[in-house]
């Protein structure tokens, strides 16, 4: 069984993505609303609020723990894997998203993510630990965050946010990592503001869940685990 974890409820855009390769393996979900946003939190408050979900979802049964938040992911799974749970499995999200960029080759790259994330360079570092010479720049959206979860949103208020972020980046990306659960919901928002100020070719769009996915069957056949 696979167990999910987010602070919020973007959980299910990522398990839909391990929904569509592993249809038959049982999954399981734990989200932390109540003390969502993680992305404004210190890294010890992010690793003990999410090693409180793991714990449930290890007790609930899950014999692999998916950390679908990127936040969660980069503050706090070395130390889960390491320190906590080394004889557990536990993955996240945030190194398939940045091997992808390496296997497709990019050299101009744009991170958006939470404050927490940004902070501790953690996809930038994740990049040039596998090719040092790709371009990199990572920026933090406070105010998407809280938006998208208000549900009932101004679309107007959401396209003047995205506008300011997308006109402080290079126009000659190749890729840009939507390093938070939360921003594959308006990936079609990003689409249509880049399309509408810019006159270069829209970013190729690395969702790190989705690669996360995709990378799970090799990750599984590597150590020889049976999911069911
Ligand atoms: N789930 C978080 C992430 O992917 C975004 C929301 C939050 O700040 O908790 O980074």
């Amino acid at each position: 069984m696979i167990g999910f974890f987010d602070s919020w409820k973007w959980w299910l855009l990522v398990m839909q993505e391990f929904q569509s390769y592993f249809p038959n393996i049982p999954m399981i979900i734990e989200m932390d609303i109540e003390n969502c946003p993680y992305g404004n939190k210190d890294t010890s408050e992010i690793r003990s609020l999410t090693k409180a979900w793991v714990d449930r979802l290890f007790a609930r049964w899950a014999s692999v723990v998916i950390l679908a938040c990127n936040t969660a992911s980069v503050h706090a799974l070395r130390w889960l894997q390491q320190e906590i749970y080394p004889d557990k499995h536990i993955l996240g999200v945030m190194i398939p998203g940045a091997e992808k960029i390496i296997e497709m080759g990019y050299k101009r790259i744009w991170v958006l993510a939470t404050e927490a994330t940004v902070r501790i360079r953690a996809y930038k570092e994740r990049v040039h630990f596998l090719d040092d010479s790709i371009y990199i720049e990572e920026v933090w959206a406070p105010e998407l965050v809280p938006l998208i979860e208000s549900w009932i949103y101004s679309q107007e208020l959401l396209h003047t946010h995205l506008s300011s972020y997308i006109a402080s980046f290079s126009p000659d990306i190749e890729a840009l990592i939507l390093g938070c659960t939360h921003f594959p919901y308006i990936k079609s928002d990003i689409i249509h503001i880049w399309n509408s100020t810019h006159n270069t070719p829209t970013p190729v769009i690395i969702d790190p869940g989705k690669e996360s996915a995709k990378k799970f069957q090799q990750w599984i056949t590597r150590h020889s685990i049976v999911l069911k």
